[in-house]
C-alpha cells in the first residue's frame, strides 16, 4: 500500500528525505486573548508518502498547513524541508521556494476563476519558467478524464473535477510539497472515490514529493502511508498505515456519506493510537451493521 518504494524502513530515510517539524508553537495575538494553536508540535513527513493529518476541529491542522506552506510564520520552533532549516531563510529565499516547490490547495481551491484551465496551467507554468511541448494542451487534462475542457473557465467544472484538475497542477509543476487542506470536503461520496483513484495513479510519481492532506474524512486513511493526529496543538500520532489489511482500510470507504458529514461537522476523531484502533473498530461494526441490514 506504501509509495514509497526507496524506503523499507524509516532508518534508512535520512533528514533529506524528511521535513521536520521540531517543538513548534503559533500563537493568534487577540486583541483579548491569546490563543495558543500549536503548543509544542514535533514530528516528521517522509519524502514519498502521503501523510494524512486528522484531529478535532481546533487541534490545530490548518495552522500547521500555513506554516509549512510559508503563510505564517511560527511563534517558535525548528522546521527544516529536507535537512535546510527553513529559519534561516529569508523572506525572498521562502517566497522562491514556495512558487517553484510548494502547491497549496484549498478547498475552494487555488485555480484563478477568471482564466480558463490552460491559461491557469500556462501562468503557472511561466513562474516557474517551466516551459512545455508545443501539443502539451492537446492532451493534458485526458489523465483526469477531462479531455479538451482546456478552454473552461473553473466555475464550469464540479467540485471534484476542480480538485482533480489542482492536484494535476501541483504534480506537472513538479512541485516537491503538495499541501491539501480538506481536498474533499466539498465532494458527495462518488467524487471522493474518485479522487482518492486518481491520487492512487499518481502515487508512482510522487516519490520525490510530499503530499500532506488534513482531512475528517477516514476514508482518505485508505490512500494515506502514514496517519498523524493531532490534538491540542500536539501530534499525538504518526502511524504507518500499511500495517493495517487492505480489507480493514476498504471497509473504511463504505462509511455512509451522512455519517461522514457528521464526522466533519463534530470533527469526531479519536486522538491516541488506542482511539485509533477503536475508530477502526467502530468504522467496522459500522460497515457490519450496514451489510446485515
Ligand atoms: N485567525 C485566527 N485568530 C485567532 N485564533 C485562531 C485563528 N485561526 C485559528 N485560530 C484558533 O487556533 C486554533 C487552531 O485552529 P485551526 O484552524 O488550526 O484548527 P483545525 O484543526 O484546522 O480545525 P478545523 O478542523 O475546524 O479546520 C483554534 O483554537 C482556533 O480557534
Ligand atoms: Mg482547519
Amino acid at each position: 500500500m506504501s509509495a514509497n518504494k526507496n524506503f523499507s524502513n524509516t532508518d534508512e530515510m535520512t533528514k533529506n528525505d524528511k521535513i521536520t517539524v521540531e517543538n513548534l508553537y503559533y500563537i493568534y495575538k487577540d486583541l483579548k486573548l491569546d490563543i495558543v494553536a500549536l503548543s509544542g508540535l514535533s514530528t516528521e513527513f517522509h519524502k514519498g508518502e502521503v501523510s494524512l493529518i486528522m484531529g478535532p476541529s481546533g487541534s490545530g491542522k490548518t495552522t500547521l498547513m500555513n506554516i509549512l506552506a510559508g503563510i505564517l510564520q511560527p511563534s517558535s520552533g525548528n522546521i527544516s524541508f529536507l535537512g535546510e532549516n527553513v529559519s534561516n531563510w529569508t523572506e525572498t529565499h521562502f517566497r522562491e521556494y514556495r512558487k517553484k516547490k510548494i502547491t497549496y490547495i484549498l478547498q475552494s481551491t487555488t485555480l484563478f476563476d477568471f482564466l480558463t484551465i490552460k491559461e491557469n496551467f500556462q501562468f503557472a507554468f511561466d513562474l516557474i519558467g517551466k516551459k512545455v511541448e508545443k501539443n502539451y494542451f492537446n492532451n493534458f487534462l485526458d489523465r483526469i478524464d477531462l479531455k479538451n475542457r482546456e478552454n473552461y473557465y473553473p466555475n464550469e467544472f464540479s467540485a471534484g473535477q476542480i480538485q482533480k484538475i489542482a492536484f494535476l497542477l501541483a504534480l506537472e509543476k513538479g512541485s516537491q510539497i503538495i499541501l491539501a487542506d480538506e481536498p474533499t470536503g466539498n465532494l458527495d461520496a462518488k467524487s471522493r472515490d474518485n479522487f482518492m483513484e486518481m491520487i492512487n495513479k499518481m502515487k508512482p510519481e510522487l516519490k520525490d514529493s510530499f503530499m500532506i492532506i488534513v482531512s475528517h474524512d477516514p476514508a482518505l486513511m485508505k490512500i494515506a502511508d502514514r496517519l498523524f493526529i493531532l490534538e491540542n496543538g500536539k501530534c499525538k500520532t504518526s502511524q504507518k498505515l500499511d500495517k493495517f489489511s487492505l480489507k480493514t482500510t476498504s471497509k473504511l470507504s463504505s462509511i455512509s456519506e451522512n455519517e461522514m458529514n457528521e464526522r466533519r461537522i463534530q470533527g469526531k476523531i479519536q486522538n491516541t493510537i488506542t482511539g485509533l484502533k477503536s475508530l477502526i473498530k467502530e468504522l467496522e461494526s459500522i460497515t457490519i451493521e450496514g451489510e446485515s441490514n
